[in-house]
Parts: structure tokens; sequence; C-alpha cells
């Protein structure tokens, strides 16, 4: 509750309700869900709490235990992309996307905590829209689907921030349950809930954050969301998801989009191959289940060429250790890796990858890496209310 404390201290109040917005990983599909394909990510216990409080007026003030200075105040009358910058763009971004589809969006007070380290590809800022969204919609007496706020809190990043990313994060924060992974058709938008208990079967998740710090805004992911749809438009079909057979992606003679539609079309089938070893119990399906993640690495390095040293690193030490498997997350060029380790009774397994990938990264003189829980955790919710 340290944004509530954080409310207090800036406003002198408490606040009307405490809202917790996770972050997410990803157990498979990457830069499949702007391509209509699947994605497989889940929530974790970590997120952005907003201590949200309504006032009289047009103003949202807004301050941040991670974001030192000032409150920053917005006014929601004349808010327009290109208005607000910097963090404040986001929740601001949120407040426009919201009244632009017809939400009355009240003045307010907002104190943000996080316990999301930034730039470590776990979906810190679509975590902050997710957590305004709901606080906003709540205090406004608005009862918004979720599906919808998934949209908004996409639209306010995509229209107000300016980055093009596709549906997954503010999906994963706003529709996960805990002890799932979430199966979401980015065409049909359908979503079910795919029961995902690593530790039952003897594995276990750890997430790595490499340190190398990862920015959506500096135009690599927009190039690869591009050449991806000239792909699609050169094979004549509406996106890459519409293509099953590798045989198919023979017609595309420039070998860059090749190697792009590639890793799209595999990485959309290794989604359902996951769903279904996840459905079949026992320490077997998570050794398959490391394999694909191995795979989708070797992927998204060679083919979407994303990946960054330190996750090659951090992915080969962490299989020399005795993974069953490891792969970059999220957009890539920075950020985390989730490694699956076993951990039955005894092993020690989970400790060998923290020491390999430590050593590994200090033998290059590297920023050590942080060891992150990853927990299927709950989706976005309201913490407390006065
Ligand atoms: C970022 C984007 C997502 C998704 C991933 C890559 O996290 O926000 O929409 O495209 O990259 O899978």
């Amino acid at each position: 509750m340290r944004a509530a404390e954080l409310f207090l201290s800036r406003f002198g109040e408490t606040p009307d309700g405490v809202w917790l917005a996770p972050g997410r990983a990803n157990l498979m599909g990457e830069h499949t869900d702007y391509n209509d394909g699947y994605v497989l990510p889940f929530a974790l216990g970590q997120g952005v709490t907003a201590a949200v409080a309504r006032r009289p007026g047009r103003v949202l003030t807004m301050c941040s235990r991670q974001e030192p200075g000032a409150a920053v105040e917005v006014a929601l009358d004349g808010l327009a992309p290109g208005r607000v910058s910097g963090w404040a763009a986001y929740p601001a971004g949120v407040a426009w996307a919201l009244e632009a589809a017809g939400h009355r969006v009240p003045g307010a007070c907002v104190a943000i905590d996080s316990d999301l380290p930034a730039g470590a590809g776990l979906s810190s800022s679509a975590a902050l829209e997710c957590a305004i969204a709901l606080a906003l919609t709540s205090l406004g007496e608005e009862s918004v689907p979720r599906g919808d706020l998934v949209a908004l809190a996409c639209r306010a990043e995509n229209e107000f921030v300016g980055v093009p990313t596709g549906i997954m994060d503010q999906s994963a924060s706003l529709l996960s349950q805990a002890g799932h992974a979430l199966l979401l058709d980015c065409r049909s938008l359908e979503t079910s809930q795919v029961p995902f208990d690593p530790a039952a079967a003897g594995a276990g998740l750890l997430l790595v954050n490499t340190r190398a710090r990862h920015e959506l805004t500096d135009g690599e992911y927009g190039r690869r969301r591009a050449e991806c749809e000239q792909a699609a438009r050169r094979l004549g079909v509406p996106s890459l998801r519409d293509l099953t057979d590798l045989a198919d992606l023979d017609r595309l003679a420039d070998p860059v989009l090749r190697r792009r539609a590639r890793h799209v079309v595999t990485d959309d089938q290794r989604v359902l191959d996951v769903v279904g070893l996840l459905g079949a119990a026992g320490a077997g399906a998570y050794r398959d289940i490391g394999r694909l993640l191995a795979q989708a690495h070797v992927s998204l390095r060679d083919d979407f060429e994303v990946s960054w040293p330190e996750a090659d690193v951090a992915v080969d030490a962490a299989m020399a250790a005795g993974a069953f498997g490891a792969r970059m997350i999220g957009g890539g060029f920075g950020g985390s890796v989730l490694a699956l380790v076993p951990a039955a009774d005894g092993s020690t397994a989970e400790g060998a990858v923290r020491d390999a990938v430590t050593g590994a990264f200090a033998a290059r003189g590297w920023t050590a890496p942080e060891f992150l829980a990853a927990a299927p955790s709950a989706a976005a919710r309201r913490l407390a209310a006065r």
C-alpha cells in the first residue's frame, strides 16, 4: 500500500481507493499479436498500484514514487496526442481514450507506485494504463467491460503515446487468472484460461532482468511491424496469421521478409503446441515446453532479429546449467529472459541457473542481472476502498 502512503504524503488525505494492475511475462507467442495470431502470456505478482481520489474540476494531478519531482497536472479538456509527454502520457492517454469513447472521466488526484522494474520488458507501461483505466472508470461510476478497457488502453499507447504495440500486454494485465496462462486469439479476441502450475509438475519459472533497458519508442518495433505487414501484402493474405504452411514463404523473394514471416508462423504454432502440452500432466511436458522456449529464442534471435547480447548469454548459460528452456520475452532489444527450470524436491537447478547467468555476466563485465519470481497471478483489481 505504498501508493496510499504516497497519496497521503503528497495530497494530505487518504485516497478513495487503490487499484493494482499486474505486469506480464509471456510463455509463448512474441510479435504475433499485431499479426492477428496467438499469444500465451500470464500476469505477474508484481505490478503498478494507483491510489486515486475524485476531485471537483477537470484536472488529473498525478505523482509517482518512481518519478521524483513535482506532480504533473493534466487538464482533461483539450487533451490530444502530443500534448503530454513523459510518463504522464500513459495515464493521460487513457483518460483521452476513455473520453473519446464516450466515457466521462472525473477530475482526480493520482499517486502511482510500482514494484516492476521499468525497461525490463515486463509491461510496466501497460500496467500503468490498466491501473488508471480501472480507477477512473470505477470512480466515474462507469462500468466498462474489461475487453473494452484492453482496446482503450491499447489505443492510448498507439495513438496518444505513439507506440504501435499490439494488445497482448493490456490483455494479460486485465484478463488473466491466477494459476493460469491466458490464451488469446488476437484476431477473434477469444480468450481461454489455460491451467499453468509448473510447481505441481516439478518445474519452476525464473525471470532474469538482463538490465539492458528496453525501449519500444526507438523505432525497431515499428519497423518489425511494418515488415510483417509488407510480407503479408506480398503473399496476398490479410495478415501473417493466415499462413500455416512454411512452404508458402518461399514465394517471398526478400530473405529478410521471409525470415520475419517464418518467425511469426512458427511462433503461432508454438503457442498452440505449448497449450497442448499444458493439457498433458508431468515433468515430461515441461521438458518439451522448455524445448519450445529454446526454439522460440533462436527464432527471435535469428529470424526476427530482436534479441540482444545479454539475452543470448543468459539463455545459453541457463540452458547449460540445466534449465528445461529459456527465451527472451517481450518486444526485444533489452528487457528480460524467462527460464523454465527443474524444481522437483531437492533440485538445485534454479540456484545453478542463477549462478551460471550471474557468472556469465560477470565474466563479460556486465551489470549483474536481477532475478525475479514469475508466479502466474490474478488480473488488475481494486485493492481497497474507503
Ligand atoms: C511488446 C508489445 C506487445 C507485443 C510484444 C511482442 O510487449 O507491447 O504488444 O507485440 O512486444 O510480442
